[in-house]
């Protein structure tokens, strides 16, 4: 069955943390704080319009990506504009079909068209390392505590783009929640049970909020 790719409109804003909550919820903890996190993103300074793309299959939203605008601080006085994504979603009855991927190397395309140099990500090697993600370790650039582990990943846009850049990862503060807030946003959805997550590593906005 065909995927569609397309940009998000307003009126899918609703859809789609519909679905973001659908994906994430339990995953990674009981309930989740992604779909608020969609909703927080599109109104700061940080968010990139053009790489904010839904995946539609029969006409249905199924799969989603959202970008921000991020940094590493390269010396006390400059920084070095780097890109992130997450949360990404695909509905849970339509993962591992290729819709996920899809939705990361058309957005790793527009990005490239775009010029940005790097994608900085939290999430799980296994899966990012296909797109030809690295460890953040490779390149010296560290959490804001100096901190690499192997979830923290770096993707060169064109070769060499990152080359004598390190320092400190520093992405928008958009990725730090407040429970409160994501516990009434929530309650605007049907209820859903809350049951232990299954799963320890995540995106930016995920478990750990830093690595989503
Ligand atoms: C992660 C996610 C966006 C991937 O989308 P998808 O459409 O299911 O992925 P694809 O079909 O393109 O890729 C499937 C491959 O990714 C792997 N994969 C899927 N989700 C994964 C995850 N969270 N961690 C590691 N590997 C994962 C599958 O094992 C499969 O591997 P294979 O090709 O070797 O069999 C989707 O599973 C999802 O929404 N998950 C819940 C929310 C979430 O965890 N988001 C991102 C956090 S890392």
């Amino acid at each position: 069955m065909e995927i569609r790719l397309r940009s998000e409109f307003t009126e899918d804003y609703r859809k789609v943390e519909t679905l973001t909550r659908e994906a994430f919820w339990n995953v990674y903890h009981p309930g989740c704080s992604e779909h608020f996190l969609v909703h927080e993103i599109r109104r700061t300074e940080a968010f990139i319009p053009e790489l904010d793309i839904v995946a539609e299959r029969d006409k249905q939203l199924v799969g989603h990506i959202i970008y921000t605008r991020s940094k590493v601080i390269t010396t006390p006085h400059c920084s070095f504009e780097t890109i992130t994504f997450g949360p990404i979603s695909v509905l849970p009855a339509y993962q591992r079909q290729g819709i996920g991927s899809a939705l990361i190397r058309h957005t790793l395309s527009i990005a490239k068209q775009m010029s940005f140099r790097a994608i900085i990500i939290f999430g799980d090697p296994s899966y990012y390392r296909r797109f030809g993600f690295r460890s953040a370790s490779d390149f010296g650039i560290t959490t804001a505590d100096g901190q690499s582990f192997d979830a923290f990943m770096v993707l060169e846009l064109y070769e060499g783009s990152m080359k004598g850049i390190s320092g400190v990862f520093q992405h928008d503060p958009v990725f730090n929640v407040d429970p409160e807030k994501v516990a009434a946003f929530d309650n605007t959805f049907p209820v859903k049970e809350k049951r232990p997550g299954e799963t320890l590593v995540g995106l930016p906005g995920g478990p750990s909020q830093s690595a989503r």
